[in-house]
């Protein structure tokens, strides 16, 4: 029988298996770097912050996308609860994505404007002073720590080499707008953009 030659040789098989993940990958992928819908950004995307950037950083330093996803799937139970689902225009500036797969606590894609900053603040120093049930745990040291400048204008210049529009006087005046802000504040700006560049309907 003939797949039993394959099943016995495995140089063919090795062969035989490249050619199909080729295959799979020029038919599924390859179409998708030349798909304007994916690799542009959505209508009034701006680039984070310097201050939004360094408290994405802290988001991923502490793990909040562990527990949390960044990404709204188009299903009806999802959209009810979370807004618009998530279009990948959205995402063009991230490096890395947060999309995520595991969902302890809800999805944040578009958490931004959905609490005042006192909330957020209250909520992430102590979660059961404000959600009695929660099981998140608290991150009280980014109310003592001030946000490392001394990076911040590397970071993104980093950005801007991968295609992220970053003027240089917008990197020239990054460590500025930083220094001195404690890492609570830089982590809020954050939270506070994410997902608004697209109304969610709620
Ligand atoms: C161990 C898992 C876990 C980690 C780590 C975690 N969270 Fe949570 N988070 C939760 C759970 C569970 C909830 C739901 C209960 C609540 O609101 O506290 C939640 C809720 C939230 C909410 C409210 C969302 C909403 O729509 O009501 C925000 C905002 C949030 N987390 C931000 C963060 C940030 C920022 C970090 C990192 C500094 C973080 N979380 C880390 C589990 C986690």
């Amino acid at each position: 029988m003939k797949h039993e030659i394959i099943e016995k040789n495995i140089g063919i098989m090795i062969v035989l298996i490249v050619l199909t993940i080729s295959g799979g990958f020029l038919a599924e992928v390859v179409p998708l770097f030349f798909s304007k819908e994916v690799n542009e950004p959505v209508a009034g995307l701006e680039p984070l912050s310097p201050l939004e950037l360094e408290g994405r950083d802290i988001y991923i330093r502490e793990g909040c996308h562990v527990c949390h996803t960044q990404m709204i799937r188009p299903f009806r139970a999802e959209t009810e609860r979370y807004g618009h689902y998530s279009v990948a225009g959205e995402f063009v500036y991230d490096h890395p994505f947060l999309w995520g797969s595991k969902r302890t606590g809800p999805d944040l894609a578009r958490v931004g404007g959905r609490y005042s900053d006192s909330w957020q603040r209250m909520h992430l120093y102590d979660p059961r002073s404000v959600v009695p049930e929660s099981n998140m745990p608290g991150f009280p040291w980014l109310f003592e720590d001030r946000v490392d400048h001394t990076k911040t204008a590397g970071k993104l210049k980093t950005l801007q080499t991968l295609g992220v529009p970053y003027t240089d006087e917008q990197i020239a005046a990054a460590e500025e707008e930083v220094r001195g802000q404690f890492e609570i504040d830089a982590l809020v700006a954050y939270l506070q953009q994410l997902g608004t560049v697209i109304s969610s309907k709620r």
